[in-house]
């Protein structure tokens, strides 16, 4: 696996000691000396956020200084925002240096050398601030399309906050977006992406699971005609809920968190086979799967639907995507499936139009595997050249808003891109994957597990013309809703026995809200 990374002792002790500091203060500010460390023995020891009956605020009301519940910040020492903002962005940030030094290496043009070392001294600047918790300043006028969307939130709400002190999702998306700003201000690297050797590299070591999947669905799965119908149907709900658990635990290893797993533990949180699936289900701690079954059905009863996609990673979780997507295809609950990705490099491993490009392409024409068989190989090309032709049918459709790589929250959709809300609101069935996404689809807050999922989304689930929402989401941060009415119970009794169960990706959550048909009016209030 890949190394650990830190950076210099000098930069990284004195951001520690003011990161610890400005918690026992209560403060999101950073102190001017690193070295002044209080003796707070006295004051309340930390606790956990606390919900009154003051929450959650009404809808009306919320914003991103007033979140629906408390919101995660990376001070919240007792949350995975702290160790991420401490730990995990310096870490991440500082292999993406390492990339691209190797990049440098394998230059030999003077103009392309000077341009990316001034690339790599943006980097280290940006290594500093996230060390000394800097104030968030404005993006820079980069000609990228979402500038106005990020300076207006940092101006209107989030002036004078710090990495840390800022809530959680919206600083460490920030940090995402300083980072393309790296490269989108020089002249030969612009879309240079510092996680691509990762990306690709992670699936040429998923072989196991990758052809397991590919010896399955090359071939068209149909049902003989002579089949009773009652059976077939079954049959293919037994199928249906398969590939929805494979398409939920394909996200299971995103590259961020895979700093410290080894190749072992990746290919068990990969497995597929039938056992496996049926005793992680289990796992599935808020589970819609009946009610997403009903919701395929009557869309096949309709003569197929639009469903929509909106990307998480990269690699292995997109070809699972890709596998659930073409069965939805062929058994036609989906006339056209539309994809939602990233327009430039997010959170480490989230899918670009370029990795989209690289895995189809890869399948048809790519010699990434080497011990396999030519019955694996063709098996992995006939799927792939099946894909492109859905892409060129116009049956799958990649989209790249520039919503996706804001720091807004999904709460804001309808507000801050009514012209994505639109789109998505003519969709059957919207699945949103992966953990990122279920953050911002809840504002990432610390609401409590028994909220019901159709709540805790908000305006995507009440404003008129809201889609009918699915999270698809193997739980990998705090943020824990829609687990029913013992919900509470069932987190407390997790934080007990398990510490850490809301971070290691072991359980997930199906989560399907009705949506909202009708007339999309004042998409401005
Ligand atoms: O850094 C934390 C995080 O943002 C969490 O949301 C999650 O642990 C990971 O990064 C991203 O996960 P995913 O790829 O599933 O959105
Ligand atoms: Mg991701």
């Amino acid at each position: 696996m890949t190394s650990e990374y830190f950076p210099p002792t000098a930069t990284r002790l004195p951001f520690l000691e003011r990161a610890a500091n400005t918690t026992r203060l209560h403060s999101g500010e950073p102190l001017l000396s690193p070295r002044i460390v209080l003796s707070l023995g006295n004051l309340p020891r930390k606790r956990e956020i606390t919900i009154d009956s003051n929450w959650p605020m009404s809808p009306s009301k919320v914003n991103p200084e007033n979140p629906p519940w408390p919101v995660f910040r990376g001070y919240h020492e007792f949350s995975f925002a702290h160790a991420t903002m401490g730990h995990r962005l310096p870490t991440i940030l500082g292999k993406g240096i390492d990339d691209v030094i190797r990049t440098l290496n394998d230059q030999s043009g003077e103009d392309e050398i000077i341009d990316l070392v001034a690339c790599i001294e943006r980097m280290n600047i940006l290594m500093a601030e996230l060390s000394e918790n800097a104030t968030l300043r404005p993006i820079v006028d980069d000609d990228e399309a979402d500038v106005t969307l990020w300076n207006k939130e940092i101006a209107k709400h989030f002036q004078g906050r710090t990495f840390m002190s800022a809530p959680w999702v919206f600083a460490e998306a920030y940090k995402y977006r300083r980072l393309r700003e790296c490269f989108s201000v020089s002249k030969y690297w612009k879309d240079y992406d510092v996680f691509f050797r990762q990306k690709c590299d992670t699936f040429s070591r998923s072989q196991e699971a990758v052809f397991e999947l590919s010896m399955r669905f090359a071939e068209v799965n149909q049902l003989p005609a002579e089949m009773d119908e009652q059976i077939a149907v079954e049959k293919e709900r037994l199928m249906f809920h398969e590939l929805t658990q494979i398409c939920l635990w394909g996200n299971s290893t995103d590259l961020s968190l895979l700093i410290d797993m080894t190749e072992e533990q990746i290919k068990s949180l990969q497995s597929t086979g039938g056992d496996h699936l049926a005793s992680t289900e289990k796992n599935i701690l808020g589970n819609d799967l009946p009610q997403l079954w009903d919701t395929v059905k009557a869309l096949k009863a309709a003569g197929g639907g639009r469903i929509d996609f909106v990307l998480d990673n990269a690699g292995f979780e997109l070809y699972c995507d890709f596998v659930y997507a073409d069965f939805l295809i062929q058994s036609g609950f989906a006339k056209e499936v539309r994809f939602h990705g990233k327009r430039y490099p997010w959170f480490v491993s989230d899918v670009t139009r370029k990795d989209w490009n690289w895995l189809l392409n890869t399948m048809v024409y790519g010699q990434l595997f080497d011990k396999v068989s030519d019955q694996e190989r063709r098996s992995l090309k006939k799927l792939g050249m099946r894909w492109k032709e859905y892409e060129k049918q116009g049956k799958w459709i990649y989209e790249q808003h520039p919503f996706w790589c804001s720091g807004w929250t999904f709460w804001e959709l309808h507000s801050e891109a009514p012209d994505l809300f639109l789109h998505l609101s003519r969709s059957d069935l919207v699945f949103f994957k992966g953990d990122l996404n279920h953050r911002k689809l809840t504002y990432d807050c610390a609401a409590p597990a028994s909220t019901p999922f159709e709540k805790a989304i908000g305006p995507m689930a009440s404003k008129d013309g809201a889609p009918k929402v699915c999270s698809l989401r193997t739980i990998k941060s705090d943020v824990v809703v829609g687990l029913g009415e013992g919900g509470d119970g069932t987190a407390k009794r997790l934080d007990k026995e398990e510490p850490g169960w809301k971070i290691s990706g072991k359980y997930a959550v199906v989560l399907l809200s009705p949506g909202k048909p009708g007339k999309i009016v004042d998409l401005k209030s």
